[in-house]
């Protein structure tokens, strides 16, 4: 079994390969990333040298260097986590968000359709579904809730859906989708909430929050994630959606004073900032179809889940810091500076 995994230098797709290569040690494994600001090849630096491992640096919108690995490779499955995939960024920038999560995605599943790769999975966000009311928390999203977009990384990435969609309807190609709540854990860069809200207690920093903190988020721990994405690839009805989630909603404002105190900080870092255009207010997943037709639940509690993510920044200074001492620092200074 080859899988090719494309965005396997970011977040998600890092630890879907520690995962993959721990439990499949017979399963090669491709990883494609162009390595942007957010990819960091130290995240692979585990599995490097690992003979079912090979690590292309390629972009998913070059049809010719993507063609190029699918002929070589052949590979059986392809799960497509690369995406530009940070809200703020592209509120300030949408055009390489369209480029990569949109035209990255069609060339992705023409080589796979000219490759007859026998799963294209297409890693979505709940965020296409758009945002719920705080005052109604008897609403989730579920796999029928209508698209309805918020912020160009949402709109982009419900154009990749729906395009998979397309493929899937026009070409038959063997595809399936799945939707997934914010996921926290080792290797999250640290412009997300969780790291950014860490690395700035760690150095007696202030601690942005966006508006009044009260916006919910569903958080779930990245294992869970692979795991269900796992389950998906091999278990999964083609043409399928499943949304995975795992009924955590938390506000904002909750979750960065849990790190203020797990840290042994003072309250007082907490500083309201103006707030992202667009916010979303609420999301909140319904995983009943991936529970009751793959056996999927979350095996993280958010109270342990949270501890061993701290643990794992407190482990791995050198890996945040290089980031947060590098060309990151006039993001932070653009984004944050006059706010
Ligand atoms: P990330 O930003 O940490 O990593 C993205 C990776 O993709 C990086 O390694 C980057 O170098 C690579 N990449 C970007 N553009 C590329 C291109 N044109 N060609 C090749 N590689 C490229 O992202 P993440 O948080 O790990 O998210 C992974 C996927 O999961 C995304 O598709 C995202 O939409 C989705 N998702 C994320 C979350 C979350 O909470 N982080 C939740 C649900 C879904
Ligand atoms: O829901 C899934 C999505 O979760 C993924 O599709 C995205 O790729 C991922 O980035 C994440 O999007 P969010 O916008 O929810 O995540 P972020 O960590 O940027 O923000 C979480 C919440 O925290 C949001 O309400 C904004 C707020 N926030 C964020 C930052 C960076 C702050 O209050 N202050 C901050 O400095």
């Amino acid at each position: 079994m080859t899988i090719l995994v494309t965005g396997g230098a970011g977040f998600i797709g890092g630890n879907f390969i520690h995962y993959m290569m721990k439990k499949y040690p017979d399963y090669r494994i491709i990883c494609v990333d162009c390595l942007t600001y957010a990819g960091n090849l130290e995240t692979l630096e585990p599995v490097m040298e690992n003979k079912n491992f090979k690590f292309y640096k390629v972009n998913i919108t070059d049809r010719t260097a993507i063609d190029k690995v699918f002929s070589e490779e052949r590979p059986d499955i392809v799960v497509n986590f690369a995406a530009e995939s940070h809200v703020d960024r592209s509120i300030e920038n949408p055009e390489v968000f369209l480029m990569t999560n949109i035209i990255g995605t069609q060339v992705l599943m023409d080589a796979s359709r000219k490759y007859q790769v026998t799963r294209y999975h297409q890693v979505s966000t709940d965020e296409v579904y758009g945002d719920l009311p705080l005052d109604r928390p008897d609403l989730f999203f579920t796999e029928t809730t209508p698209i309805h977009t918020s912020s160009p990384y949402s709109a982009s990435k419900a154009a990749a859906d729906l395009l998979v969609q397309a493929y899937y309807r026009t070409f038959q190609l063997p595809v399936t989708i799945s939707r997934c709540s914010n996921n926290y854990g080792p290797y999250h860069f640290p412009e997300k909430l969780i790291p950014l809200m860490i690395a700035n207690a760690l150095n007696d920093k202030p601690l942005p929050v966006y508006g009044t903190g009260e916006n919910v988020r569903d958080w779930l721990y990245v294992e869970d994630h692979c795991r269900a994405i796992d389950l998906i690839i091999h278990k999964g009805k083609v043409g399928e959606i499943y949304n995975i989630g795992g009924h955590n909603e938390m506000k904002n404002i909750d979750i960065v004073k849990i790190i203020v105190h797990a840290l042994g900080k003072s309250e007082d870092l907490i500083t309201f900032v103006s707030d992202r255009a667009g916010h979303d207010m609420r999301y909140a997943i319904d995983p009943t179809k991936i529970h009751r037709e793959l056996g999927w639940l979350p095996e993280t509690k958010f109270q342990d889940g949270i501890k061993k993510t701290i643990q794992w920044y407190l482990d791995h200074k050198e890996w945040w810091e290089r980031i947060i001492n590098g060309e990151y620092k006039h993001y932070y200074e653009r984004m944050y500076g006059d706010r």
